[in-house]
């Protein structure tokens, strides 16, 4: 059978599981059975689903879990999450109760700016090139009225335009460097829409401009599209407390635990291998409320690692500082996040997701989103510089094991026993369900 197919998105969706079930399974009734099991009962909601991207033949799950008690700037918070790995949640609501009890997460939005660029190539005097700018500046203005129009009532639109010259870097080129406030939309197609245009207009102006030499009104444009590098759309989370309060169950000596605490995070700030992991743990709780929210976790992935490394070293996105016996923890991250258009409106999960939330604005988003990511890091450390991690993490990780061998309640009960008060492997665990079966 070949592996290779011409006008595969052409085919209907029966049509494709059919050929992929023939092409790849060697029982492809079972292969068809699986992919279709996971198809929602209710037809309509399912052309939702398939209609999001192209190709679609079914649907493929990640568990929501739910984080209640965040406290962020006196409001409780229940945060939904979208995530596959085991203990994440439960590390994000462990810290949200502990945090919540020792004044909670104070979270300040910087600024939502938001950057476009038109990339162009300009074979010619950068000075004449300086002074048609400056000219035609207005009617990129103008001719994106029709698009603006809408987001200017919401309060958002364009804040600037500039152009930048890049030739020191790359022979010929400038850009368009333009700025936006989208308000409670992450803004993608109005950013690009705009971007479209302000291309347009470059190169119809540029053909009408009687000072440009005939190579001169030949700007060739390379690309117009929005940039992920969000480096002025900045939300701040801290939490605070004196240094006595950290002090709860696992914690009996407080002050070398935030001593620690403040160590860890320093080798994260000067260690790059370790960075990459501390940021990992970071991600774990923003890229989950990001995904449950219906927002772009690729585009804030991308944005986070760059701001990680804006001094020229990849490094800690979180601080700590210990003052006057008071330990300060904060980190500041680039969220470009909307609560509104896109995705949020379309999936009902994600309507939920927003609706548990109390329909927050996008700034609003954006303080759950880096509470939840500060929170998920202070878990992470505290497991890291007591008991370690794979205490906590073997635990869930024994329910997984579980429930991939189809234990019974009753054979359930038992392995839990038995883990309670010996360690967790996956060796172990098979080696104790085989026993426990013969
Ligand atoms: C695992 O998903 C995340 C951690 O590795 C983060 C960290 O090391 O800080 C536990």
């Amino acid at each position: 059978m070949k592996n290779n197919i011409d006008g595969f998105s052409k085919l209907t969706k029966e049509k494709k599981i059919d050929w992929i079930a023939a092409t790849y399974f060697s029982e492809p009734e079972k292969a068809t059975q699986l992919i279709k099991s996971y198809w929602n009962a209710d037809a309509k909601l399912q052309q939702l689903h398939d209609d999001f991207i192209e190709n679609t033949i079914t649907n493929f799950y990640l568990p929501l879990g739910i984080a209640p008690n965040f406290l962020i700037n006196g409001k409780y918070y229940t945060v939904p999450m979208a995530i596959e790995e085991s203990s994440v949640v439960a590390a994000a609501a462990k810290s949200a109760k502990y945090w919540s009890e020792r004044g909670g997460f104070k979270a300040t939005v910087f600024n939502t700016e938001k950057i476009g660029q038109v990339h162009f190539m300009f074979n010619g005097n950068p000075e004449k090139l300086k002074t048609f700018f400056t000219e035609i500046k207005s009617k990129f203005f103008k001719d994106t009225e029709a698009t603006t129009a809408n987001m200017q009532k919401r309060g958002g639109g364009i804040v600037d335009i500039i152009l930048v010259d890049k030739t020191a870097a790359l022979e010929n080129y400038y850009q368009l460097h333009a700025t936006f406030q989208t308000k409670d939309s992450m803004g993608a197609n109005f950013i690009n829409s705009c971007l479209e245009q302000f291309a347009k207009t470059l190169k119809r102006e540029a053909v009408a401009h009687a000072e440009f030499s005939s190579a001169e009104k030949d700007i060739e444009v390379i690309m117009s599209i929005l940039s992920n590098y969000v480096q002025n759309c900045i939300v701040r989370v801290e939490v605070s407390c004196p240094i006595a309060d950290l002090a709860e169950k696992n914690i009996t000596n407080p002050r070398e635990f935030a001593e620690k605490m403040l160590t860890a995070i320093r080798i994260a700030e000067v260690e790059p291998y370790r960075a990459v992991t501390h940021n990992k743990g970071i991600m774990n709780g923003i890229d989950a409320v990001v995904l449950a929210t219906g927002n772009d976790f690729r585009a804030v992935e991308a944005g986070v690692h760059a701001y990680a490394s804006k001094d020229g070293q990849y490094t800690s996105l979180s601080h700590a500082k210990i003052e006057n016996d008071t330990f300060s923890y904060w980190m500041e991250v680039p969220l470009a996040l909307g609560t509104v258009g896109g995705l949020t409106s379309l999936h009902p999960m994600v309507k939920l997701a927003l609706e548990m939330l109390e329909k927050p604005s996008a700034q609003e988003l954006m303080q759950i989103v880096a509470a939840t990511g500060l929170a998920q890091n202070f878990a992470a450390l505290r497991s890291l510089t007591t008991t370690g991690i794979q205490e906590g993490h073997m635990k869930m990780h024994l329910g997984n094991i579980i429930n991939q061998f189809e234990a019974t309640p009753q054979e359930r009960t038992i392995i839990e026993q038995h883990f309670d008060t010996n360690a967790v492997s996956h060796a172990a665990v098979v080696t104790f369900i085989e026993n426990l079966r013969k």
